[in-house]
């Protein structure tokens, strides 16, 4: 099985534990890391809707807690007639561990339907450099 079907189906089984009760709406990520690790995440909602938290947000964080720093790949998935997008702010989460190459792949439930390199989708980012 190729890398990226094995991040796919990590993405889809992350996707079966969403805890989506408010929209219905589940949401599966999984990160490949730069040293082909993979990390997952799923949506986990609250009653207090902003509270809420994305799945690409979950599998970021499970990923730094690991000690990686550097995403590969990352693959999103969820049950939409038009693939998903990461959220404006999801797109910031995955560019600050991204390089030029870094790849975010949009699936539904059967297969990836898009794949962008990150600068294409935040071409215009907030990058300035706050850790000199
Ligand atoms: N959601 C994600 O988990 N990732 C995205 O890229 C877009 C939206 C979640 C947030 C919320 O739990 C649900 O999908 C509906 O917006």
């Amino acid at each position: 099985m190729s890398d990226l079907k094995k991040l796919f189906k990590q993405a889809l089984e992350a996707r079966n534990n969403a805890y989506a009760p408010y929209s219905n709406f589940k949401v599966g990520a999984a990160v490949l890391t730069k040293k082909g690790h993979i990390y997952k995440g799923a949506n986990a909602e609250n009653v207090s809707y902003p509270c809420g938290t994305c799945a690409e947000a979950g599998a970021i964080a499970a990923m730094v807690s690991a000690g990686e720093y550097e995403i590969a790949a990352i693959v999103v998935v969820a049950d939409s007639q038009n693939p998903i997008m990461p959220c404006g702010a999801c797109l910031q989460r995955i560019l600050e561990f991204s390089n030029k190459d870094t790849m975010v792949h949009s699936a539904d439930l059967n297969e990836i339907r898009f794949s962008y390199r990150i600068d294409e989708l935040l071409p215009f980012s907030f990058h300035e450099d706050l850790k000199k």
